[in-house]
């Protein structure tokens, strides 16, 4: 399984912070946004990450993760021109996803707790398309799915007027390697776009896409908005305050992971700056050297 990341986008809620990057540099508490959903992925496993962005952006995320070897991965960078919409993902991922299946994750989409629905999701992936459903009170601003009893996909709608169901569908994907020909068959929307909601009316009509519901003990942040960007700021500001816990601590994934040896993981704290983020992961490395 492959992972890719989007993360460029016009990111216009966010303006003037994005005339300078996209938004998934923007701050959430303590780390760049970009860190929790590339989080995501390594928790579920997937070493081989793809990060997709603007011309702006690319260099700062390279100077963040560089080719990903220090976390025992490996992360490839491609550009995106303009926004023209979350299913190019997967025309420019091309080479990089091969005959591989996929993960796509927006690089703005934040998930907290219990996240076994997903690792479970990629550890027993076979084939066709598999999203998620998680319940929203404002349903017309994102795309919905409805299901049956059985949890099979009746509809599946964008920004729909009159919602079906009060199902979101977060940014969170994954999907064969069917995808690639599904996205370039696409035509751009009546907003110009390559709708991912296309793609998987695609795999609705092939009776293979299906859907998980995420329960409420999982939480699903957007980052949109500078309302948001701050309820997401002070949601982990209080967990890791609360816990001493760091959320979304790459380096301290890849380490628990065992993407890394504990030698390597050394290395990494040998090669960053003092800071309150450094004094974490030195307790992190001393707990198990004592243990
Ligand atoms: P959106 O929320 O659809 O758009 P946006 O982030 O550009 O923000 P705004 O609505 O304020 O203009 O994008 C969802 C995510 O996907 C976000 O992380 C940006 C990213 N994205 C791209 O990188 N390329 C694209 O072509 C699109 C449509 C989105």
């Amino acid at each position: 399984m492959k992972g890719i990341i989007l993360a460029g986008g016009s990111g216009s809620r966010l303006y003037p912070i994005t005339k300078v990057y996209s938004k998934q540099l923007a701050v959430i508490y303590d780390k760049p946004l970009i860190y929790y959903p590339l989080s995501v992925l390594m928790l579920a496993g997937i070493k081989e990450v793809l990060i997709i962005s603007n011309e702006e952006t690319i260099p700062h995320y390279q100077k963040l993760f560089d080719d990903g070897s220090h976390l025992g991965m490996k992360i490839e960078y491609k550009l995106q021109t303009a926004p023209r919409g979350i299913a190019e993902s997967f025309i420019l991922g091309d080479e990089f996803i091969g005959n591989d299946d996929v993960c796509l994750i927006l690089g703005d989409n934040i998930f907290f707790g219990e996240l076994t629905f997903f690792y479970d999701s990629v550890k027993n992936f076979s084939k066709g398309a598999k999203i998620f459903g998680y319940r929203v009170t404002d349903p017309e601003r994102y795309g919905i799915v409805q299901f049956d009893k059985t949890g099979t996909v009746l509809s599946i709608e964008e920004k729909p007027k009159n919602p079906k169901s009060d199902y979101a569908v977060p940014g969170l994907y994954i999907y064969d390697n069917s995808v690639i020909e599904i996205s370039k068959n696409l035509k751009p929307s009546a907003r110009g776009e390559l709708e991912i909601t296309d793609v998987n009316n695609e795999y609705l009509k092939i009776k293979e896409l299906k859907v998980e519901t995420i329960g409420r003990g999982v939480a699903w942040l957007d980052t949109g908005t500078p309302a948001a960007l701050l309820q997401a700021s002070n949601f982990f500001g209080v967990i890791e305050e609360r816990q001493g816990l760091k959320v979304a601590c790459i380096e301290e994934i890849a380490f628990n992971k065992g993407f890394i040896s504990t030698e390597q993981f050394r290395t990494v704290l040998d090669n960053m700056p003092n800071s309150m983020y450094k004094n974490y992961l030195e307790k992190v490395y001393s707990d198990f050297i004592d243990n």
